[in-house]
């Protein structure tokens, strides 16, 4: 499907947005090991959580949707059953690493798959830590899905995250509810921890010294009434757009501001971006507030190591942002974007090709000059859902109308983006 974006002379508005990717999964999947029912308002409504709604009810766990609420009927931690077919986990990432983490300690076996894009993403990075708990794993050319999962009793271990990864920590930690112990995890620099604070809502022995994560195996999971909050990363697109273009000023409610993800607005205020964030409060153990951003002058800047991990998702809209910045922008430290749906790095720099925007990059980084024309385009997604929208708001300030091709990509994580962003676009 194609999108047409036309220039906007200003973003502004008041959103409500549907419901953050990471804690959606995270609460779907122990939601199926608790014990009873868990109600989740506000769950993601994009496809990567659907597959994740997918797997946990072909595990046997009953799903319902009912009054803007989800809910899911637990099994126990031992009440999983056989899967009738093999596991679809879509696009989603998120879904195939931490769900083997807990297919790993089953008493069957079962295979795991997914769309194209995901067959070529390393799954490496998690058969090593769950090998060392004793999981049976194999893989198309020993790291690629389809992963062929023989349940087996799994031993705690004390791992060290070589990447820093919230979802090789959390398929760890889920292997870790099986093993009888203490599983550890250490992390060379802190990741989102929306499962650490999950497994806290959910029941588990879990404490964190610094970047270390202690979890007691074997705990009693209890189902509860979860609500998630807005997506942060949803949000950084009309964030971004009510910076790009004159004028602006938006008011995004309800936001997910965990610290480990709010490194986005800090980040964003440090270059000069005029934010105030309102009505913080605690839910679920999960921070929530409001966030309103107006237009303001960018000066650029560079994003390196910790900040790079913390802003990994963010990247591809802030190269946007960095092109109109005065200084330019500069992202170092960012191998990882090159094993993300697409090879982010590539798509990037495709895109601004297309538009007349220079950039350099090196295999781990890319800089943006700043002052640069925004020219309209025919942009592709290349099937790549963030590189969809970050696009799109590019093209809300060039100089005619644009295109997005394979635009429906956004759908992955935000299926209402482009009806949202004709609504603040005048
Ligand atoms: C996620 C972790 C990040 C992120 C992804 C979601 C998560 O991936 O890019 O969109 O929910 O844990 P990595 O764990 O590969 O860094």
């Amino acid at each position: 499907m194609q999108e047409r974006v036309s220039p906007a002379r200003r973003i502004s508005g008041t959103l409500r947005l549907p419901g953050d990717k990471s804690i959606s999964h995270r609460y779907a999947m122990l939601a199926a090991i608790a014990d009873g029912d868990t109600h989740i308002r506000n769950y993601s409504t994009g496809a990567d959580c659907q597959s994740t709604l997918g797997a946990v009810s072909a595990l046997g766990a009953g799903v319902d949707r009912r009054d803007g609420e989800i809910v899911i009927h637990g099994r126990g931690l031992e009440g999983l059953q056989a899967p009738a077919a093999d596991l679809d986990a879509g696009n989603s990432g998120s879904t195939i690493r931490m769900l083997s983490g807990i297919l790993a300690a089953q008493k069957f076996s079962s295979r795991i798959y997914g769309d194209e894009s995901l067959s070529r993403r390393p799954m490496a990075r998690i058969m090593q830590p769950l090998g060392e708990m004793g999981a049976r794993i194999t893989a198309r050319d020993g790291r690629f899905p389809p992963l062929s999962i023989t349940g087996a009793t799994l031993k705690p271990i004390e791992y060290s995250l070589p990447v820093p990864s919230a979802q090789v920590k959390s398929c760890v930690l889920f292997a870790g509810l099986y093993a009888e112990g203490a599983t550890v995890v250490n992390e060379p620099m802190r990741s989102r921890d929306h499962t650490e604070i999950a497994l806290r809502e959910f029941g588990a022995d879990i404490t964190v010294e610094r970047r270390k994560i202690t979890l007691q195996g074997r705990p009693k999971l209890a189902g509860c009434q979860l609500s998630v909050p807005a997506d942060l990363s949803s949000a950084a697109f009309f964030m971004v757009a009510a910076l790009l273009v004159p004028e602006s000023e938006l008011v995004i409610q309800g936001v997910g501001l965990n610290p480990t993800r709010s490194m986005l607005l800090d980040f964003l205020i440090s270059i000069g971006a005029a934010i105030k964030v309102l009505d913080v409060a605690q839910v679920n153990g999960e921070l929530v507030g409001d966030i309103r951003v107006s237009s303001a002058p960018i000066r650029g800047g560079i994003i390196e190591k910790e900040t790079t991990a913390a802003l990994i998702d963010e990247l591809p809209v802030l190269a946007v942002l960095g092109a109109a910045s005065e200084n330019g922008l500069t992202i170092r430290d960012a191998g990882e974007l090159r094993v993300k749906e697409t090879d982010r790095i590539a798509t990037v720099v495709e895109n601004f090709r297309r538009m007349g925007i220079e950039v350099e990059t090196t295999p781990d980084s890319l800089t943006v000059p700043g002052r640069q024309r925004f020219c309209a385009a025919a942009f592709d997604s290349f099937g790549d859902h963030r590189i969809a929208m970050a696009f799109a708001v590019a093209a809300l300030r060039g100089d005619a109308d644009s295109t997005i091709d394979n635009a429906d990509s956004a759908s992955v994580s935000f299926p209402q983006f482009f009806s949202i962003l004709r609504q603040v676009s005048s």
